[in-house]
């Protein structure tokens, strides 16, 4: 695994949640706290990277995570540039460190990157100077760690901080769904009391993944009792044209509906990273329903981002 960590042991970049401890998740969590704003309020801002330069390196596309990033390191009063780049093309192969160096000596000093291939973030990660960070924005099927810990932030501030009395239910394209693994790492940090995976045959993580997780072929089975419901979006980018199910077939079996809620807790949340596919993986009058926190995860969102790119940042000496 990439070493995200500095030696003496403090972050210096987000490729994965993985070895998190979870007094530094509760920590971020709590940072992030502090930056969250109620709808229609003035958003927190501060200095705290004021002079710093961030560039938004996205291959595959991207609403909510761009935007939230761009927003998070301006509200720090950083530069926020988005940068169309080619990251993953291996034609490329070294043309893609070239940009990179390029945009250091640009005096660039975080890097923010999507990109649908394995490992580019952490390559990126461990090519670039001393002072610069790397924040992954999502890493193929495999990780996306500023959702999980949005993610854990919204069920936090719905449920508490005791996670080990939680039931949640992950439903949907398990398999392909980086948002599903950074959720099960996060919540596994966090001493979750029980995690359901639900999902179709095809669409389960493969046998070893996800270990802690109860499998369950139907939500009649999964989502009875759950206190958290998230709902995933069919990953068809990632899937041959011959896997990807009917979308009504899928809604009959799978979409969240109103009767289906109704087997969860009353007082459960349904969660839905987004972009959602109503009639198909969930039902809009359950998207839109008072259960639903799908807002509070977006705005949670920008919160979660400041904290980040706050706990990555180091000062760096000034102009000679
Ligand atoms: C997700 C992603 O890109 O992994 N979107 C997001 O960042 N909120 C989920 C998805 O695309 O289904």
């Amino acid at each position: 695994m990439m070493e995200q960590r500095r030696s003496d042991g403090s972050l210096r970049h987000l490729i994965t949640l993985e070895g998190l401890s979870r007094a530094e998740i509760t920590a971020l969590l709590e940072h992030s706290q502090r930056y969250v704003c109620a709808p229609g309020a003035m958003p927190p801002t501060n200095r705290a990277l004021a002079g710093k330069t961030i560039g938004n390196l996205f291959t595959e596309p991207s609403t909510r995570t761009r935007v939230s990033f761009e927003l998070a390191g301006r509200r720090l009063g950083a530069e926020v540039l988005n940068l169309e780049v080619q990251l993953s093309s291996r034609a490329k192969g070294e043309s893609m460190l070239d940009t990179i160096h390029t945009l250091e000596s640009l005096h660039f000093d975080a890097f923010v990157i999507r990109d649908s291939e394995p490992g580019v973030v952490a390559h990126v990660a461990a090519h670039v100077a001393p002072h610069v960070s790397v924040l992954s924005a999502g890493e193929a099927h495999l990780s996306h760690p500023t959702q999980g810990l949005l993610d854990a932030l919204t069920v936090q501030q719905y449920k508490g901080p005791d996670f080990a009395k939680l039931c949640v239910a992950i439903v949907g394209d398990i398999r392909h769904s980086r948002v599903a693994r950074s959720a099960y790492e996060v919540f596994s940090a966090l001493g979750v009391g029980e995690l359901r995976l639900i999902a179709p045959a095809g669409l389960m993580p493969a046998p070893g993944e996800f270990p802690a997780g109860r499998r369950h072929h139907s939500p009649e089975q999964g989502l009875r009792d759950a206190d958290v419901i998230m709902m995933l979006r069919l990953q068809k980018e990632r899937m041959a044209a011959a896997e990807i199910p009917d979308g009504a077939e899928y809604f009959a079996r799978f979409g969240l509906t109103r009767p289906r809620l109704r087997l969860a807790r009353p007082d459960a949340i349904v969660m839905h990273p987004q972009p959602m596919n109503r009639g198909i993986e969930i039902a809009s009058d359950v998207a839109d329903g008072p259960q639903s926190v799908i807002r509070d995860q977006v705005r949670n969102g920008v919160a979660v981002r400041m904290a980040v790119l706050e706990a990555v940042a180091r000062a760096r000496p000034g102009p000679r």
